[in-house]
């Protein structure tokens, strides 16, 4: 058990040391860089620091659609000297600064077309003179995506302003068919209130008119009693 701990720790050890053994390349923008096409974009390789004070860097940039089907777009050699391959010569570019810090190369990729989209490698090897030979001490790799649209961004921008010009609209009818439908259900319901009162009143005038005859009739009547009473005895007698 303590053997298996020690052998791992042992091999973590070498993986640590295997990966600080390696160059710092980082590629911007990253992860993923955007462009409409007909532009032409730039692509940054930056190399922090070196591991030997006497070594000097190769650097090549290498597109990839699909993982193993890579083509070698340009190299930049160890004396500075940029070479771009022969069918990527009339659309990129490469370019190299030495900073104070670290070293930056630059692919421009002109023209942009829907088939330059696609994962661009910086794959950098350090090399040192080695017994007068030039042997590699270290390298680094790193990669970001190229996306390219079809669109171009005022296109873009006029369709995204058209597209909130329709939802806007759409808002705009949405909401006055909700104002006409809310008014109306009030008028509807105004009318049938009103049309249930006049009934109401009109029964209740009804009634009234009932209870009136009614009363007129039993008033009637009972006159008609009173003055037969009357006459009757007046008969009688
Ligand atoms: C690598 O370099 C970048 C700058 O180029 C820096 O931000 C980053 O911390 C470095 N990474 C390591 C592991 O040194
Ligand atoms: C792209 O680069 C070429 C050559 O440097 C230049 O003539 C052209 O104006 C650039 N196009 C854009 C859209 O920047
Ligand atoms: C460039 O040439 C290589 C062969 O040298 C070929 O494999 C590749 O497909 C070509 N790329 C383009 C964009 O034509
Ligand atoms: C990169 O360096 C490692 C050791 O640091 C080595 O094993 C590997 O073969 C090198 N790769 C290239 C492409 O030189």
């Amino acid at each position: 058990m303590t053997l298996c701990i020690l052998t791992f720790i042992l091999f973590s050890q070498t993986l640590i040391v295997g990966f600080s053994n390696a160059l710092n390349v980082t590629v911007t923008p990253y992860p993923w860089a955007w462009h409409p096409v007909g532009e032409n974009a730039s692509l940054w390789c930056s190399v922090s620091q070196k591991r030997r004070p006497d070594s000097l860097l190769t650097v090549r940039w290498v597109f990839s659609t699909e993982p193993g089907h890579e083509q070698v777009i340009g190299r930049i050699t160890k004396s500075g000297a940029a070479h771009i391959a022969a069918n990527w010569s009339h659309r990129g570019d490469l370019s190299s600064d030495n900073l104070d810090r670290g070293h930056r190369y630059r692919l421009t990729l002109h023209d942009l077309r829907l088939t330059d989209q696609g994962h661009y490698i910086c794959r950098v090897q350090e090399v040192a003179r080695h017994k007068s030979r030039w042997t590699a001490v270290s390298n680094g790799t790193a990669a970001t995506q190229l996306r390219v649209s079809t669109f171009m961004i005022s296109e873009e921008k006029k369709l995204f302003s058209w597209k909130l010009f329709q939802d806007l609209y759409l808002y705009a009818v949405l909401l006055c068919c909700v104002g006409i439908l809310s008014l109306l259900i009030f008028l509807l319901i105004l009318l049938c209130q009103t049309i249930f009162q006049k009934r109401r009143s009109r029964a209740l005038v009804m009634r009234v008119q009932v209870r009136l005859t009614c009363y007129q009739i039993s008033l009637a009547k009972r006159k008609e009693k009173e003055t037969s009473r009357q006459r009757l005895p007046q008969l009688f007698l």
